[in-house]
């Protein structure tokens, strides 16, 4: 039985302030729901004090990016050390990072590398746009992104991997894949892709989220399905009671 795990992804939103009491409104409640792992991926700036906050509690900390160098001359960028100070979790090559900022499927393998190294848990993203989807390639898309970005990956480590299933074309826009929809893509093609990278017994172990509009009124859609093991939630994570609700279905 894989434990199911619900990553609240805040995106580019939320000082340290405004962080500090999104925590404070919400740590109680989700520290005494069981069963199920919830992580927090603030930004940056705020992880010193989300940390603070969240230690005995039982509740990860994610951050939303990393670099893959140790350190050096790369302006802007955190270090997987640096990452690792203060966070168990990594997303690695989210939708909007591919979009917005160049990311390969060689660069994610990279970072891969990288946070297992230095013992993070990377959630992975993959997904297909509107058009790929509408073009019947998701399977095409997810198997290509799943093999060349967790190539070579240490295979002692990979059953600790997680696997985010996030259509872009659900992302933000209250569009919701079908819980049937996910489950299929997650069954035929992502469980079967990390099969051929990891062996059948690892890639049962291996957790995949699905993520893309997930609410407090659609979670119990998806966590109903035997493949779907959780979800990464953008919008809704900073909401304290929609969240709540999300991290009490996949309870359930
Ligand atoms: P929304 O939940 O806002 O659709 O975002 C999903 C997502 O991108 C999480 O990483």
């Amino acid at each position: 039985m894989r434990t199911p795990i619900v990553a609240g992804n805040w995106k580019m939103n939320k000082t340290v302030e405004e962080a500090r009491s999104l925590v404070l409104s919400m740590s109680l409640k989700l520290r005494e729901i069981g069963g199920v792992e919830k992580v927090l991926c603030p930004p940056f700036p705020a992880l010193l004090a989300v940390s603070a906050m969240l230690q005995g509690t039982g509740i990860g900390l994610g951050a939303q990016n990393m670099h893959w160098e140790e350190k050096g001359a790369y302006t802007g960028e955190v270090a997987p050390a640096m990452v690792a100070e203060f966070c168990q979790f990594v997303i690695i090559g989210h939708s909007e990072r591919r979009a917005y900022f160049g990311e390969t499927d060689e660069m994610v393998n990279k970072k891969v590398h990288a946070a297992l190294a230095h013992g993070l848990t990377p959630i992975v993203c993959v997904g297909e746009t509107e058009d790929e989807y509408a073009s019947n390639r998701t399977g095409e898309v997810v198997r290509r992104q799943i093999s060349r970005g967790l190539a070579d990956a240490d295979p002692a480590k990979a059953a600790t991997l997680i696997v985010a299933y996030e259509p872009i074309w659900a992302i933000g826009t209250g569009r919701a894949s079908s819980g049937e929809n996910a489950n299929a893509v997650l069954a035929d093609h992502i469980r079967p892709a990390l099969a051929d990278l990891f062996g059948e017994d690892t890639s049962q172990a291996i957790r995949i989220q699905y993520g893309g509009s997930v609410t407090g009124a659609n979670a119990d859609e998806f966590f109903s399905q035997p493949e779907i093991d959780g979800a990464l939630v953008g919008g809704a994570s900073l909401k304290k009671d929609d969240f709540i609700a999300i991290v009490q279905a996949a309870a359930k």
